[in-house]
């Protein structure tokens, strides 16, 4: 099996997130993250004529693609495409009668096709307007967060989305320059950000917009928010023995991430010096592989974004579990 797609984005970690989904035949899955629709290829392919598989995209132009995708995959298993954010699960599966599934991947951020259409304004290597949205039929661009918030806010979104270490620097930059002529096109804005930087940033090997860029479209989507909701919500959605895979590429969403794993494997909230558990928090489940998974070596050198990949999974508890 291969991940290629000719939407022009790689899978990452195709082959290991298949495998940690587990996915039986019969099975129903969700996949959070449609994108090219690499993955989704992979659960379809794998499920039988009684398998169903319910992809999310919040792009429209990532669902028209995949959809096209999907349609040629040899498969029996019935496969839907919802266009909501993954944030909104649990109503839409509700909304299909459906009470749990046996298996939820989360793919996060964008995909490489996203970031290649100048259009969308994702990339700092492309001239486009400063968008940045994935759904571009509501919401906040990224030129009106840097145009309207104070240098307070956009020196924090910096800092916290995007590591960035001349946060505040870049901040006052942009507001004194936003002063003049507000920003409209990434050609721009990616330039004023390379002018405040010290020289000395200007060495390193990444472009010097990157994590500004990426702080900014993680700030415009809600990454983290939505996220947060699929953490609050996923162990209620599956079915006994289901499994949730998420691939994180940034140390806050892993962090989020292992956190939650680790509240759900040991939800015990007793003192360490009491003998017996009296709070009655019981486990959810277990996590498989507990430092999670990154791509090998020939992956991170063939697909750049494979670097920063990490993907865990959980395995909820089976009732027979629960009983010991
Ligand atoms: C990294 S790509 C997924 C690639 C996909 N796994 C594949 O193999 O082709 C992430 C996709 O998820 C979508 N996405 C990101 N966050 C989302 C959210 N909260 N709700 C719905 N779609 C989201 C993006 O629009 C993008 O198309």
């Amino acid at each position: 099996m291969s991940g290629d797609s000719d939407f022009r984005h790689i899978s990452v970690l195709y082959n290991e997130s298949l495998e940690h989904l587990a996915i039986k035949p019969d099975g129903l899955y969700v996949d959070c993250t449609l994108g090219g629709g690499g993955h989704s290829s992979g659960i379809l392919e794998a499920l039988g004529s009684q398998g169903r598989l319910i992809a999310f995209d919040k792009d429209a132009d990532a669902r028209a693609a995949a959809k096209q995708r999907l349609n040629q995959v040899q498969s029996e298993a019935k496969f839907d495409i919802a266009a909501a954010d993954f944030s909104d699960l649990e109503e839409v599966l509700q909304d299909m009668g459906i009470q749990g599934v046996d298996g939820i991947l989360a793919d996060l951020g964008v995909s490489s096709w996203q970031l290649d259409q100048a259009e969308r304004g994702f990339s700092y290597g492309q001239d486009g307007p400063l968008d940045m949205r994935m759904d571009i039929s509501s919401g906040q661009t990224a030129a009106d967060i840097v145009n309207t918030e104070s240098a307070e806010q956009i020196a924090w979104i910096l800092k916290t989305y995007g590591e960035e270490r001349y946060a505040r620097r870049l901040a006052e930059a942009i507001v004194r320059r936003r002063m003049d002529k507000p920003f409209a096109r990434t050609g721009e804005f990616a330039e004023l950000i390379r002018q405040a930087m010290p020289s000395k940033a200007l060495k390193e090997k990444q472009h010097p917009a990157r994590r500004t860029f990426q702080a900014l479209r993680i700030a415009v989507n809600h990454e983290l928010d939505a996220l947060e909701k699929l953490l609050e919500i996923a162990p209620d959605m599956l079915n006994e023995g289901g499994r949730l895979c998420i691939i994180t590429f940034h140390s806050l969403e892993d962090r989020m991430v292992k956190e939650a794993f680790r509240r759900w494997e040991n939800p015990c909230t007793c003192p360490r010096s009491f003998p017996v558990c009296i709070c009655g928090n019981k486990p959810l489940g277990k996590q498989i592989d507990r430092k999670g998974i990154i791509a090998d070596i020939s992956e991170s050198e063939s697909n750049a974004r494979a670097r920063s990949a990490r993907l865990r999974c959980f395995e909820r508890s089976r009732e027979e579990e629960l009983q010991i």
